[in-house]
């Protein structure tokens, strides 16, 4: 799998996802065998600001390329602006253009995936960011409409394929639709079938067993993992194993999930700082610790903890 001249070792793909997918998370997923990661979204209005915040979520290590970072926003002079900032300053392997998020917030100000719902803009917008970096592809991840009576999948796909758009990632949800319902696949196999470009199927996929009916089903390039990698990077290591047909190593057993989450904590302190690493810990404590008798205690203990030595010291107690 390609994108642009970036070949892809494996068709595995972390998903962006906001306040999750920073370096210490990107990492781990890497080591087990993400073979392209992703930023969470970041605003094109804050990183033309040079908002400090902002410019950190961009920040990345060597170790995680290939990797793309994800813009969002409304006006396409701000977003060309925007991707050529990351480009100069970062020098990421890919910009990708956010016409998914279905967060309020986002859409009421035209970002994200209300560009579904007015085509020309999403129109401007690509093309106005694939010119402004021409070193490096731009992709993009989209929902596949505003809502079921207006499926802008497969029809956008030349538009996209025409501005210069290098990939696309698919969540086959509508915006309305948030997270409810099922992922229809089959809109994955309809943009595949309507253009040449890569198309990176995603939404859904829970186990590494469906990677391999995502590809049957819809004949995709690659696939992109969200939600399943949740306290879970270890999914890419499965999933890696299932596409090379070897043995799928089994799920780590509790205690072996702990320390890895001891191992992120402490990534996190050292990337974010104590005050913000255990803070954004927090939710990932939920997805680590649970499955094993007395875990909404410690969840519980954990989350009310002030400091990282009380967090590390519930860790440890229990590892
Ligand atoms: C916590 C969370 C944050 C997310 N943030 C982003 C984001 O920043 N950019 C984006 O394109 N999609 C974002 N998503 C959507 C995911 O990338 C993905 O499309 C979606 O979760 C469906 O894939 P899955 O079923 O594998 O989880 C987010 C999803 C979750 C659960």
């Amino acid at each position: 799998m390609k994108i642009g001249k970036i070949d892809l070792n494996l068709p595995l793909i972390l998903a962006p996802m906001a306040g999750v997918t920073d370096y210490p998370f990107r990492l781990l997923c890497k080591e087990q065998g993400a073979a392209l990661v992703f930023s969470e979204f970041v605003s094109a209005d804050g990183i033309i600001r040079e908002n400090a915040k902002t410019l950190k979520m961009i920040k990345f290590t060597e170790f995680e390329r290939p990797i793309g970072i994800q813009i969002f926003g409304d006006s396409p002079e701000v977003m060309a602006q925007a991707a050529k900032m990351v480009y100069n300053k970062f020098s990421p392997d890919i910009i990708d253009i956010n016409y998914g998020c279905p967060v309020p917030k986002i859409t009421k100000k035209g970002a994200g995936s209300a560009a579904l719902k007015d085509l020309c803009l999403m129109d401007d917008i690509t093309l106005a960011v694939v010119e402004s970096v021409p070193e490096i592809p731009v992709t993009v991840k989209m929902r596949a409409g505003w809502d079921s009576s207006n499926i802008v999948i497969p029809k956008v796909a030349n538009r996209l394929e025409s501005a210069g758009i290098k990939a696309i990632t698919l969540h086959p949800r509508t915006t309305k639709q948030s997270y409810s319902g099922k992922a229809d696949w089959n809109l994955i196999r309809r943009l595949k079938e309507a253009t040449n470009l890569p198309i990176i199927g995603n939404g859904d996929i829970k186990n590494p067993e469906d990677i391999l009916r995502m590809f049957e089903k819809t004949n995709c390039d690659a696939v992109m993992i969200g939600r399943a990698s949740l306290g879970n990077p270890w999914f890419f290591s499965q999933a890696k194993a299932l596409l090379s047909g070897r043995p799928v190593p089994p799920t780590p057993p509790h205690l072996d999930k702990i320390s890895y989450c001891i191992r992120h904590f402490n990534h996190m302190i050292d990337w974010h700082g104590e005050k913000r690493a255990t803070d954004l810990i927090k939710k990932h404590f939920g997805w680590y610790i649970k499955g094993f008798d007395g875990a909404s205690k410690v969840r519980q203990a954990l989350v009310t903890s002030r400091n990282k030595e009380t967090m590390l010291s519930i860790l440890n107690s229990i590892s």
